[in-house]
């Protein structure tokens, strides 16, 4: 479909300088949206795993899972064919708590009724299983995994009108892209998405390309003839008026989830006539929305539960009380297999990281060292004897072991082999990992 766009000239243009609650917009609406309005468009991008406005202040006291529902909830009431499309980044993964508010966040997306979620790098931090298990409508454009639940284009037909969407995921910062190529996920051919542009456009279709990238590279990048809309990098919290380069009209959301965008589109013969842009805010006067109640106690016990228990070992290592001694404590008693295992990969898993730079991030010494998080490795300072992967990773803490000379077995000695090696050798940190070709390397 082409696009022959004018900004609608009546009524409220932009909610952008002259900012109104959601309650007041809806209102002021009204009178315009039911006379014509046959396709209205929701989008947004960049949540960065923002679940909910911290409150301590007026000016972050915006968006929040809670309120997006009742948001969207309100929007579906006054037009039931809204489509709903997000340019992803739904998640955070700068700190360890993030990945419990990871699984809550795409938990209420999914409740969400979106029509196409662009899958951003981010969103990949903690694998593509952990987005897979939810009913979000993921999407790639490049995506070169045909066995997954994302898929390279998102068809959608509202109103007579046919919407194709596509997404460009630049390989080029893949963390997967020191592997090679094929564990990369994207491919940088962009001819895959071109063509599938084209031949919608071709089609009739109404085509949508959302992108993360700025509007200039997109230009530089992207032949933009067969894109009716783009989606470019939000903007710092605040949404942009949408301009019109050549003939694609661009949208540039703004992020952390304060607000959502709203295009109201007319057609005719087929084309985008007229379209009235708003900004919808969601302040603290936005009701949160009490279908998610049981939803968001889980996640405030979830977290308490997860408080607690990190103070309990801060607790236990403050009294000088450890569970776990270091490989030195076993060697006294099991010469062999400490002499087999200094020869091994996991004895300098902690130089391998200082290699790379990344000796103090958390979300990777947990698996090079031992017992992080769990009474064991601290820093490499108090804990020396704990870097690296030895023997209590696989066998477990052996202090009572030690202490009852060998009386007392090993915590692990019922877990299956091949469960003690996924605790580490799981998803993208091994993807080549199966147990009967390691073991022998490893076997002591
Ligand atoms: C879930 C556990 C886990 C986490 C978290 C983890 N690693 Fe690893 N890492 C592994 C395993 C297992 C291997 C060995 C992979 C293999 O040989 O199959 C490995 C190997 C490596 C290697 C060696 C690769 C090579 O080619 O020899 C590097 C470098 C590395 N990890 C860096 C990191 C960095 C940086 C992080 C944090 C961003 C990280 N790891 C987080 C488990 C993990
Ligand atoms: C990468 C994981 C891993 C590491 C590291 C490791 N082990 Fe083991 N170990 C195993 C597994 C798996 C077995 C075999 C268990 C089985 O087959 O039942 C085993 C077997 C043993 C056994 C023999 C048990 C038996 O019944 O024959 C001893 C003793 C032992 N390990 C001690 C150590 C000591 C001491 C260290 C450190 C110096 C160490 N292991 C490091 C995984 C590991
Ligand atoms: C004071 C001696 C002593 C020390 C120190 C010691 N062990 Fe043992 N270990 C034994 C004895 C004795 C047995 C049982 C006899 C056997 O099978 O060798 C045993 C058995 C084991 C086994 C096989 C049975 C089981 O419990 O799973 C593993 C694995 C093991 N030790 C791991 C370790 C690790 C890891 C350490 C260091 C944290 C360690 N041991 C330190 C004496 C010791
Ligand atoms: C605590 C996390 C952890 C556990 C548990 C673990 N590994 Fe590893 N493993 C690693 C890390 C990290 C590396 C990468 C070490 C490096 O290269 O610095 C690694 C490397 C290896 C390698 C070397 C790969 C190569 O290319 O030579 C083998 C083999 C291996 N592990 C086998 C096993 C087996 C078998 C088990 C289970 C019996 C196991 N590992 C359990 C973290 C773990």
């Amino acid at each position: 479909m082409r696009t022959k766009v004018s900004k609608l000239p009546c009524g409220i243009v932009t909610m952008q300088k002259n900012i109104l609650s959601l309650f007041m917009l809806i209102a002021l609406l009204l009178p315009w949206s039911a006379q014509s309005a046959p396709l209205t468009l929701i989008y947004s991008g960049d949540f960065n795993g923002e679940l909910e406005p911290c409150g301590c202040s007026e000016g972050g006291n915006y968006g929040g899972v809670l309120r997006r529902s009742t948001t969207l909830k309100m929007l579906r009431e006054e037009q039931p064919a809204l489509v709903a499309i997000s340019a992803g980044q739904l998640l955070a993964n700068e700190s360890r708590r993030d990945q419990l508010k990871s699984e809550y966040i795409l938990k209420a997306f999914s409740t969400f009724q979106y029509d196409a979620v662009a899958v951003r790098w981010r969103d990949l931090a903690y694998g593509t299983a952990f987005i897979e298990g939810y009913h979000i409508p993921w999407l790639v454009g490049n995506w070169q995994h045909p066995d997954s639940v994302v898929t390279t284009s998102r068809k959608i037909e509202r109103e007579g009108v046919t919407l194709r969407v596509f997404s460009w995921l630049s390989p080029k910062r893949s963390p997967f892209r020191q592997m090679d190529q094929s564990q990369w996920l994207t491919t940088d051919d962009m001819s895959t998405v071109q063509q599938g542009l084209k031949e919608a456009s071709e089609r009739g279709e109404l085509t949508v390309l959302l992108t993360a990238w700025p509007l200039r590279k997109v230009e530089r990048e992207f032949d933009l003839a067969d894109v009716d809309i783009l989606v470019v990098r939000a903007a710092h919290e605040l949404f942009s008026e949408p301009q019109l380069t050549g003939e694609t009209l661009v949208l540039q959301p703004g992020s952390r989830g304060m607000r959502l965008g709203r295009l109201d589109l007319e057609f005719s013969d087929g084309k985008i006539e007229e379209y009235q842009h708003q900004v919808i805010e969601m302040p603290e006067s936005v009701a949160d929305d009490e279908r998610l109640r049981p939803w968001y106690d889980e996640y405030n016990a979830k977290v308490k539960a997860a408080y607690l228990a990190e103070v309990a070992v801060k607790k236990r290592l403050a009294s000088g009380d450890r569970d776990y001694l270091g490989a030195d404590a076993c060697a006294s008693c099991h010469q062999a297999q400490f002499e087999a295992w200094q020869g091994m990969k996991h004895a300098d898993a902690f130089a391998t990281l200082e290699n790379v730079g990344k000796s103090f991030d958390p979300d990777c010494i947990v698996c090079h060292t031992v017992g992080f998080d769990k009474g064991g490795f601290i820093d490499f300072t108090i804990t020396p004897e704990l870097m690296n992967v030895q023997c209590e990773n696989c066998h477990g803490a052996g202090k009572a072991h030690v202490e009852s000379r060998g009386e007392v077995t090993t915590p692990n000695q019922s877990m299956p082999p091949q469960a003690r090696c996924q605790q580490c050798h799981v998803g993208s940190h091994s993807p080549d990992f199966s147990y009967d070709r390691y073991w022998p390397k490893v076997a002591h």
